[in-house]
């Protein structure tokens, strides 16, 4: 066959396998709102750096005739290519071809471009938009999801994995975005469901739509399974891009050094004016960080979920930090089961991937109640302290105002092998708030002057004793558990003073096959 012919058939079912299910189908797509696998890709991507694989593969299903329904890439777009110039791995499901469900043979597409991703120690997006196990392949379908969550927690710690819901996924099909380390949905066109709404209705009456069953909104705000929703699938994959900025590629990398124009010696003015007069008032946290690093800015992660802790990714002499703080303006920025886990997985990730973790602390405490204590709160807690704990990374911490009892412990203190620990001349730091500790301290003292009418002044002399005596730093200073009080002017050039003199840090737990959290 002459050269010219078979370059034609080469660039025919190239053509073919563009088209995916046809371009009906591709403008069904189109009219739902939702942009195509191709598009997402190009999107996601440098400009024309994508390299596809297995651009031909078929499914090799019989029975129901399938032999006579076949589109090349079977439902799943897989390839390679970079993200502000730096290789990432991605698969994109295409509803267009029996909508985007999951066959053997796209199964294994998935699981070829990540073990490729974990063998070149690169990160791995998948865009999923998919009706989960495809029907007429059974238990074959089942199998290949087992496989990809397989290698999802194989490569869990090893490289970024990260879900872009941005269509159905439903069923099992839930837990491989589960297992990865962020998941991003866009708003009205992402569902996630382990049963959709007619399962419920037969198993359990219940009335409910599949936007407030797993939509954008129900997973940031109420179960906090998505890290991040977006409005567009646009503006999502933009966002996308810009989380990897601030990832290294693998475990064994540094994450990425950027030029920063903000300098290092800049003083912390803002911080001043944020910080309040009295120690009950509330006032956002969001302030102090976006005051203290680089170019006032901040990638909050899980922004609508447990808004009493903030956490995410900022940078710090151009370097990335993962950045967990309480949050004052939320339940006085107490710790409950939410900001536990919250807190908890992304100080694992950070310490998973080199990422030093800066602490600001302003806790009045694990939030009391029935309803926490039947949640768990002590086992939920405990997580948060665990991964404080076993975090390796350079670890700094900065405590604002208050930080009582167990939480003071929980939140990087020195004694969980913090490397530096900062607090401002504002800080209070005690087992509990003077109002509290008054009322047991000198339960008689009270009794007394109530009976005598003086309550109110009593009350007052003796929180003001309590706070004298232990709601500032200088006993933990006293002690070596702060090393310094400083002003917060100086909060950024000491903070980037800090992280470079740990650059070198070096710190390795016990030999043993893995620890055991408490889940
Ligand atoms: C095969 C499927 C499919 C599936 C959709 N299609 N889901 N083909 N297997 N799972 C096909 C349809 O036949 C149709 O083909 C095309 O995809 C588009 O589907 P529509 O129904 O026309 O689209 P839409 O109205 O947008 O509805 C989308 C949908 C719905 C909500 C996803 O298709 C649906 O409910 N699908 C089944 C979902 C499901 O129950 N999956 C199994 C979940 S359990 P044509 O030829 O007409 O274009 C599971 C277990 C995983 O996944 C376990 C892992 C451990």
């Amino acid at each position: 066959m002459p050269l010219d012919t078979q370059l034609k058939e080469l660039s025919d079912r190239k053509r073919l396998a563009e088209l995916g299910g046809g371009k009906e189908r591709l403008e069904k797509q189109h009219a739902a709102g939702k942009l195509t696998a191709r598009e997402r890709i190009e999107l996601l991507m440098d400009p024309g750096s994508f390299v596809e694989l297995d651009a031909f593969v078929t499914h090799r299903c019989t029975d129901f005739e399938m032999q006579n329904q076949k589109f090349l890439g079977d439902g799943v777009v897989t390839g390679y290519g970079t993200v502000n110039g730096r290789t990432i791995f991605v698969f994109s499901q295409d509803f267009t071809v029996f909508g985007g469900s999951l066959s053997g043979a796209h199964a294994s597409k998935i699981c070829k471009v990540m073990d490729l991703a974990v063998k070149a120690g690169a990160p791995i997006v998948g865009l999923n938009d998919s009706g989960g196990a495809r029907i007429q392949e059974g238990v074959e379908s089942l199998g290949g999801y087992a496989e990809i969550f397989w290698r999802n927690t194989q490569a869990s710690g090893v490289i970024p994995q990260i879900s872009v819901i941005l269509g159905p996924c439903a069923g099992g099909a839930v837990y491989s975005p589960a297992i990865t380390d962020f998941i991003f949905m866009v708003e009205s066109s992402s569902y996630l469901f382990v049963t959709g709404p007619d399962v419920i209705k037969t198993v359990t009456h219940e009335d409910v739509t599949k936007e407030a069953l797993g939509g954008s909104e129900t997973h940031s705000e109420k179960s906090g399974v998505t890290h991040f929703v977006r409005a567009s699938e646009p503006e999502c994959l933009k966002s996308v891009r810009e989380l990897l900025s601030f990832l290294p590629a693998n475990n064994l990398d540094s994450p990425p050094r950027s030029e920063i124009k903000d300098p290092l010696d800049r003083a912390c003015s803002e911080v001043v004016k944020i910080l309040p007069d009295s120690p009950n008032k509330p006032y956002d946290m969001l302030g102090i960080l976006r005051d203290v690093f680089d170019d006032g800015q901040f990638f909050e992660v899980h922004a609508g979920y447990a808004k009493n802790i903030v956490v995410g990714f900022a940078r710090l002499g151009g370097k990335t930090v993962g950045v967990v703080g309480n949050q004052p303006n939320h339940l006085a920025g107490c710790l409950d089961i939410d900001a536990s886990l919250k807190g908890a997985r992304f100080v694992r990730f950070c310490d998973s991937f080199n990422i030093p973790l800066i602490t600001f602390v302003d806790v009045p405490g694990f939030l009391p109640g029935t309803q926490q204590e039947y949640g768990g709160i002590i086992k939920h807690g405990a997580k948060l302290l665990y991964a404080f704990a076993e975090a390796t990374v350079p670890k700094l911490t900065v405590i604002t105002r208050k930080a009582y009892g167990g939480a003071y412990d929980v939140m990087a203190s020195k004694h969980i092998r913090a490397d530096f620990n900062f607090a401002y001349p504002t800080a209070e730091i005690a087992v509990m708030g003077p109002e509290g500790a008054i009322n047991i301290l000198y339960r008689k003292e009270i009794a007394a002057a109530e009976k005598s009418g003086k309550l109110a002044e009593e009350r007052t002399r003796l929180a003001d004793l309590y706070r004298k005596t232990f709601a500032n730093p200088y006993k933990a200073a006293e002690l070596g558990y702060i090393d310094e009080v400083i002003v917060p002017e100086d909060t950024r050039r000491r903070l980037i003073t800090s992280l470079r003199t740990l650059e070198g840090k070096r710190e390795r737990g016990p030999s043993r096959k893995h620890g055991n959290i408490p889940l």
